[in-house]
């Protein structure tokens, strides 16, 4: 299957991208913005998952960035949608094997920990992944990766450490923690976060890690950003809703433009 893909893409465009970029709620609009090569739907690849989610589009976008080869993807899809692990896997690999290295994730979160609100970003320095299927699961796909891939350097150290000059370097205030990945679609209850904050998460959101397991898998060198959406639920007596995540998003996807260009730049 994943052959086929890249026969595909293969035919349509042969740019081979250094950096791969997953833009989650409010950067979809970054991939407007590039020196845009080639674009390709989703839907237009054989057994490819489609996104479903309010402001994910569901396409490849190719181009150049501050001088750099990048694959966007504008959209990614949840496990909510009713897709397993494996099928969020399938873009992930589809750009590691289409070239490119190192790899930004970026999503929507809610804050945990009280130094986080909404509006701003955190880098995310490790994860909890264990309330969600590893896309891992089932025969190994050998020319990919390993079977038990080490996770401890899970969010590359070099790289966190750039991110974090470049924040300094602009003006771009960034924290650091812990994200948890949760199934959804439902938000969280209060207990559920109680729990969740007191097993060491700072942030809370249903995407990143099982993108982030199958990149360590097939080699990528991975980061993260989620930009804080909301207070996690119970943080504030009051009520959580997708609208609020989206606005937030689109009130600060300016800044949060910057930073993930910044960072292009620099790594
Ligand atoms: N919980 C889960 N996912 C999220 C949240 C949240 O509070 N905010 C944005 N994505």
């Amino acid at each position: 299957m994943l052959k086929a893909q890249l026969e595909y893409i293969r035919s349509k465009t042969d740019i081979v991208p250094e950096i791969a970029i997953v833009l989650g709620s409010g950067l979809g609009e970054l991939a407007d913005k590039i020196d845009i090569k080639c674009i390709i739907d989703y839907r237009n690849i054989e057994g490819f998952p489609i996104s479903t989610a309010p402001s994910h589009r569901g396409r490849f976008v190719f181009g150049e960035m501050e001088g750099k080869k990048v694959v966007l993807m504008q959209g990614r899809v949840h496990l909510y949608e009713g897709y397993s692990a494996k099928h969020i896997a399938f873009p992930i690999r589809l750009m590691r094997l289409m070239g490119a290295k190192k790899l930004i994730l970026t999503n929507a979160a809610g804050g945990i920990n009280k130094d986080l609100k909404p509006g701003d970003f955190m880098m995310i320095s490790d994860h909890i992944s264990c309330f969600v299927d590893s896309p891992l699961i089932g025969k190994n796909i050998d020319f990919l990766g390993n079977r038990f891939p080490d996770m401890s350097n899970a969010y590359d150290i070099e790289l966190q450490k750039t991110i974090k000059e470049v924040a300094i370097n602009n003006s771009i205030p960034l924290k650091k923690g812990v994200y948890c990945q949760l199934k959804g679609p439902q938000f969280e209850t209060p207990a559920e976060i109680k729990m969740i904050s007191a097993l060491g998460a700072d942030a809370v959101g249903m995407s990143t890690a099982i993108e982030t397991i199958a990149a360590v898998h097939c080699g990528f060198k991975v980061c993260a950003i989620s930009l804080i959406t909301n207070y996690a639920c119970g943080i504030l007596d009051k009520k959580l809703s997708g609208e609020e995540v989206v606005e937030t998003a689109d009130s600060v996807s300016q800044n949060f433009e910057k930073l993930i260009k910044e960072i292009v730049k620099s790594i």
